[in-house]
């Protein structure tokens, strides 16, 4: 397995992507995590260092732990990782104010091992460059491989300790053949064989389970979304009835959603399945709250009462299984360890481990979404359920700005749906990361046959997204708005007019509250 020390660059965790794409194990640890004790233990294979926002000339700028350069392993350093790879062997870094990013040409002046396959000296290849402070001394044992006009030191090795380093970023898109460069690293020269797969992990995961909980009684919460539903497929494959699924239906789902989850797993999957229907409870707890954040407390807090409850009826547990996934494991890289800022409070079932003192089951926590999705398919869940957009936990409470009811939730349900149809019909559903409706506490006058109409606002949303952090909105025709437009104010009783979100993230956030 590959260590990656993370400096903090934005595209961290597309190392780890490519690297899982081409069958290799690796994790992210900040560099403050990584100290010598810890990289001992964790015995990696190979060591990649990451990019970083910073310069090897700040003040207290970052460092991999020495041992890195010790262990006899090969290692990678990308941008700034090169630089401190050059620092701390060594090498002379010169500072530079610009740091700039850009599509660059680099021209092989040597052959590596780095480069098999893509060309021998003198090929060209397209890279995305990141230009920033510029190594202009190398250590000693080290040759270039390959530059550019402005950049003499674009790629460097020392072949003989199995030290590379690259000035541009092998792990973004933009760099075509940057894929081929990392396998060169972890198979070729690192040795790996690439034979991390989803079914392996599978296998993997089911007998660690089983040696986890023993004989004991795990409990999981369903929420409706993928992750959770994944981790208890893969528990019950693993442990069988020692699981039961609580799933608690807030009425605050999509349009089917409860049913549809209560059939998967009861019929398809024969999970034990408490259906935890407590609607009428949560709306209850809403009334009359406007403020998201506060509805997201109202409904985090419940959640974990009702959760509790069930649990305890069900006949408690020693265990409590959660879908946390790596992208929520990761510790970000702080360097001046003040908070930040909270935007909204997500509501998952965080608060529950605390409260109920129960052992956690996490069974998905190194994989990212999309390998999520991978292993649903693995384990047999249906190729719908598993490429669902995901929801958040508030579920439409959270879409209704201002005073939540069971008649705006059923008006937003059914605007939803058809919004959702349509999309599906045009073909586009997986080209979106998710899609929406909001029903605004605006009304606004309207004229249907000879009425006049006085009724509420629908906003739709659709973004795209890799990861949710940031999005753009999704460039639906004008065909199609205008179609479900017609469809929903045609069909949905007190809605009489339709807007489009056309705003992307930042600035705006992806839900409404
Ligand atoms: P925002 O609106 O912050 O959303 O751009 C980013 C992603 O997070 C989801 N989201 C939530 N998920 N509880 C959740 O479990 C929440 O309170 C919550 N708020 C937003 C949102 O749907 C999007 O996928």
């Amino acid at each position: 397995k590959v260590l990656v020390i993370d400096f903090g660059s934005q595209v961290t965790q597309l190392i780890a992507r490519r690297l899982r794409e081409s069958g290799v194990y690796c994790e992210v640890h900040p560099f403050n995590r990584a100290n010598e004790a810890f990289i001992r233990d964790y015995n990696p294979q190979a060591v990649i260092l990451s990019g970083s926002p910073h310069s090897t000339h700040w003040e207290n700028s970052p460092r991999a732990d020495t041992v890195v350069f010790e262990l006899g392993v090969p290692v990678l350093g990308i941008c700034y990782g090169e630089q401190t790879m050059c620092a701390q062997l060594g090498g002379r870094v010169e500072a530079s104010d610009e740091r700039e990013f850009g599509r660059a040409d680099i021209t092989f002046v040597a052959d590596s091992p780095l480069f098999e396959g893509l060309g021998t000296i003198g090929h060209e290849e397209r890279v995305w460059m990141s230009h920033g402070d510029r190594v202009t001394a190398l250590p000693e044992g080290f040759h270039v491989i390959a530059k550019t006009n402005s950049a003499p030191f674009a790629a460097i090795a020392n072949e003989e300790k199995r030290f590379y380093a690259v000035q541009f970023h092998p792990e973004v898109t933009n760099t075509p053949r940057g894929s081929e460069i990392l396998k060169n690293f972890t198979h070729r020269i690192a040795g790996l064989k690439g034979d991390w797969t989803m079914a392996a992990f599978k296998d993997e995961a089911i007998s660690k389970i089983r040696e986890q909980v023993g004989k004991g009684k795990v409990i999981c919460g369903l929420s409706g979304g993928v992750d959770s539903a994944v981790a208890a497929v893969l528990i019950h494959e693993a442990i069988g009835d020692q699981l039961t699924c609580v799933f608690v239906d807030t009425g605050l789902m999509r349009m089917n959603e409860a049913h549809e989850v209560v059939t998967l797993f009861r019929d398809s999957f024969n999970i034990p399945l408490v259906h935890a229907d407590e609607g009428e409870l949560f709306m209850g707890a809403l009334d009359g709250i406007d403020d998201p954040e506060t509805k997201r407390k109202t409904i985090g807090k419940l959640f974990i009462d009702v959760f509790e409850k069930h649990a305890k009826e069900a006949g408690g547990a020693d265990f409590l299984a959660q879908g946390t996934l790596y992208p929520d494991v990761i510790e970000s890289v702080s360097f001046d360890g003040g908070p930040s800022v909270t935007i909204k409070s997500h509501h998952n079932v965080g608060g529950l481990p605390a409260r109920m003192n129960m052992k956690l089951v996490e069974p998905l926590r190194e994989l990212f979404k999309d390998e999520v999705r991978a292993l649903g398919r693995e384990l047999g869940l249906p190729d719908a359920f598993v490429g669902r957009h995901p929801f958040p936990g508030p579920g439409l409470a959270i879409r209704i700005p201002g005073a939540v009811s069971k008649e705006k939730a059923d008006i937003l349900r059914k605007a939803d749906a058809i919004y959702i149809e349509e999309i599906r019909k045009a073909g586009l559903y997986d080209q979106i990361w998710q899609a929406f409706a909001v029903l605004l506490p605006v009304r606004t006058v309207g004229v249907m046959g000879d009425e006049r109409t006085y009724d509420a606002v629908l906003g739709l949303r659709a973004v795209t997204s890799v990861d949710g952090m940031t999005a753009d909105y999704f460039p639906f025709d004008h065909d199609f708005l205008g179609r479900t437009a017609t469809r929903i104010i045609n069909e949905v009783r007190g809605v009489n007019r339709v807007v489009y979100d056309v705003t992307s993230k930042p600035p705006g956030t992806i839900e409404w509250e």
